[in-house]
């Protein structure tokens, strides 16, 4: 049971990097193209967000299944500031009206949350991709 959330959530920071250079790259052409805010930035950022809260949960399952380091508390807590990262754009902007919502703060806090996820790894001594 333990390898199977180990193999889970060891494959999923994949999807959540995947979703994060894609949010910064789609937000950064919303920004320098002026475009009108639209659907798909909403999708990538909240797809962002909702990938690493499910990360979270499988960390949780990984940690009661009994692997466990003490550099772990590092790792949790980065990972837990790169989660509210990815979150604040989107929870801000589905507040805002549609004529104030822009692009560039996604690429702001995305940068910030996968350099925090790059972070959180680094504590485990474990590369970006792959498993050292
Ligand atoms: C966005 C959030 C997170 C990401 C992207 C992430 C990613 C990773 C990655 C890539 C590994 C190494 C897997 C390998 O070596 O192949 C790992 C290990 C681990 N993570 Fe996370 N993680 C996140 C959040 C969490 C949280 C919140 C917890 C705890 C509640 C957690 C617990 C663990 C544990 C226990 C390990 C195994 C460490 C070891 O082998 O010593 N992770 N994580």
């Amino acid at each position: 049971m333990q390898n199977f959330f180990f193999d889970g959530h060891s494959g999923f920071r994949y999807l959540i990097l995947l979703l994060g250079v894609a949010t910064v790259l789609y937000a950064l052409f919303g920004a320098i193209t002026k475009r009108p805010y639209d659907k798909p930035m909403r999708a990538l950022s909240s797809g962002l967000a909702g990938a690493m809260h499910l990360q979270i949960l499988l960390g949780f399952a990984l940690l009661f299944s009994g692997r466990f380091s003490p550099a772990i508390a590092i790792h949790f807590l980065t990972m837990l500031l790169a989660a509210t990262s990815a979150q604040i754009p989107v929870s801000v902007m589905r507040r805002r009206p549609a004529e104030e919502k822009s692009y560039l703060p996604h690429a702001v806090w995305a940068v910030l949350a996968l350099a925090l996820v790059a972070a959180g790894l680094v504590a485990i001594g474990r590369p970006i991709v792959g498993s050292g």
